[in-house]
C-alpha cells in the first residue's frame, strides 16, 4: 500500500516526467494583500498569470505540494473541522501548472493517466464535473465544451457512459476564484464514489456527502476578476490544478489500494499522515481514538463521539499552528494572527474534552516536525519557536 510520502513523491515524479519544474511550497504568508493565508497552490504564481512577471521555467510548467490554510477567509472550513472525515484548516495541495503552455486537453489527459493509469483508481467510480453557467444568475463565460469532450473521450474509451460520468456545475461549483479579485476561470473536478458498491451514478456529486468526494480540481485560468462582477480576459491561458493530498491518501489507504470498498473506513484522519499525532494524543490523555463520527450534530455529542471529534480537532489544528508559526505567522490580536489565535483556542478548548486541563498542546508540535519536516524543512528549523 502506498504511504503518504510515496504518494506525494509519485505525484511529483509523474509531472517531472512531463517536464514540469518541481518547485518548493511557498510560505503560508501570502504576497497578495487580499488573502489571510496562502489558500491554494496558485497563489505564488499570480504575477505570472497576470503577465506581470515572466515565467522562470522552461518549458513553462511547474508542480509542487503547497501548504494551505483555509480558515477565516473566502475559503473557510474552520468550524467543520473535527466533525467529519475530510475538512481541515491546514492541508497539502498537490498541483501542476501550465503558464500559457498546455491547456485543457493535456491537463485532463494527464489527470486521467495519473489517477487511473498509474495509481489504479477504478474508472467506474470517477465523475468529472464541467462548467455550465447559470444564465439566470449572470454567470460568466460559456459551457465548457472542450473539457466535456476531453473527459467524454476518456470515459468512452474505458467503456463508461459520459452522460452519467460527466456532471455540469454552475459558477458556485465550477468556476474557481482565489478571492473576490485575481486570476480565475472555469474548472473541472474529479470526484470519487466511495460507496460500498460504487453504483450511485453521480447522484452524490457536489451534495456535501462524504461518500463522494472531490479529489482534484483542474482550473483553466482565463480571466482576471475585477471585484465588481466583471471579468477581463488574460493575455494568455493557464492551467492551475489542485489535488487534496490527504484525501487521496485516505482513499488509497482506506481501501487498501482499491481492493476493499465494502469494509473501507475512508477518512483523511485514518492515514499515516495523522496516525503519529493520534498516537501522541492517546499517550497524553490516556483515551483511545475510536473513529466515530457525530450522529446528531455538535450540540448533542455523546461520550466517545466527543472524544473522537476532539482528537481530530487537535490533530488538524496542531498542523495548522505549527506550519503557520514555522512561516513566521504567530497567534495574535488582529488580522491573520487572530485567526491563528482562534484556532489555538479551539484546540485548547477541545482538549478539555480529553481531560487535558494543563498546557499540553505544544507537546504535539514535535510530532508534526518529525512527520512533515522532510517536506517542509522550516518545521525543523523553527521547532523551538513553535513549541
Ligand atoms: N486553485 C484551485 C484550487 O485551489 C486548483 O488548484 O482548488
Amino acid at each position: 500500500m502506498m504511504t503518504s510520502a510515496q504518494l506525494r513523491q509519485s505525484f511529483l515524479d509523474f509531472f517531472a516526467e512531463k517536464q514540469h519544474a518541481i518547485v518548493p511550497s511557498s510560505s503560508l504568508l501570502p504576497d497578495a494583500p487580499n488573502l489571510l493565508f496562502t489558500n491554494a497552490g496558485m497563489n505564488q504564481f499570480v504575477p505570472i498569470f497576470l503577465g506581470e512577471t515572466a515565467c522562470p521555467y522552461s518549458p513553462p510548467r511547474a508542480a509542487d505540494t503547497q501548504k494551505c490554510i483555509r480558515a477565516g477567509g473566502k475559503h473557510n472550513d474552520l468550524e467543520d473541522v473535527g466533525l467529519d472525515t475530510y475538512h481541515h484548516t491546514f492541508f497539502e495541495m498537490l498541483g501542476n501548472w501550465s503558464f500559457g503552455n498546455y491547456f485543457k486537453q493535456e491537463a485532463i489527459a494527464w489527470a486521467w493517466e495519473l489517477v487511473v493509469g498509474r495509481w489504479g483508481f477504478p474508472a467506474q467510480r470517477l465523475y468529472a464535473t464541467v462548467y455550465a453557467p447559470d444564465r439566470s444568475k449572470h454567470d460568466p463565460a460559456e459551457f465548457d465544451q472542450e473539457a466535456y469532450d476531453a473527459w467524454a473521450a476518456l470515459f468512452t474509451k474505458a467503456g463508461l457512459d459520459p452522460k452519467i460520468h460527466i456532471v455540469s456545475g454552475n459558477k458556485q461549483d465550477n468556476f474557481w476564484m482565489m478571492g473576490d479579485t485575481g486570476p480565475c476561470g472555469p474548472c473541472s473536478e474529479l470526484h470519487v464514489d466511495l460507496t460500498a458498491d460504487g453504483d450511485t451514478n453521480g447522484a452524490l456529486v457536489n451534495q456535501g456527502d462524504a461518500r463522494c468526494i472531490e479529489i482534484w480540481n483542474l482550473v483553466f485560468i482565463q480571466y482576471n476578476a475585477n471585484g465588481d462582477g466583471t471579468y477581463d480576459p488574460l493575455p494568455a491561458r493557464h492551467v492551475d490544478t489542485g489535488m487534496g493530498f490527504e484525501r487521496v491518501c485516505s482513499i488509497i489507504q482506506g481501501t487498501k489500494n482499491f481492493t476493499d470498498f465494502k469494509n473501507a473506513q475512508i477518512s483523511n484522519y485514518h492515514t499515516d499522515v495523522f496516525a503519529p499525532i493520534f498516537a501522541k494524543i492517546e499517550k497524553l490523555c490516556g483515551l483511545k481514538y475510536c473513529r466515530t463520527l457525530p450522529v446528531s450534530g455538535l450540540t448533542r455529542l455523546r461520550g466517545q463521539e466527543r472524544v473522537d471529534v476532539a482528537f481530530r480537532v487537535l490533530a488538524d489544528h496542531i498542523r495548522a499552528l505549527s506550519c503557520a508559526i514555522a512561516d513566521g505567522i504567530l497567534p495574535g490580536n488582529d488580522d491573520r494572527n487572530y485567526v491563528l489565535r482562534r484556532i489555538l483556542r479551539r484546540a485548547v478548548l477541545w482538549g478539555r474534552s480529553l481531560n487535558l486541563h494543563r498546557p499540553f498542546f505544544h507537546q504535539l508540535a514535535p510530532v508534526v516536525a518529525d512527520t512533515l519536516g522532510d517536506v517542509f524543512p522550516e518545521l525543523r528549523k523553527n521547532a523551538a519557536l513553535i513549541v
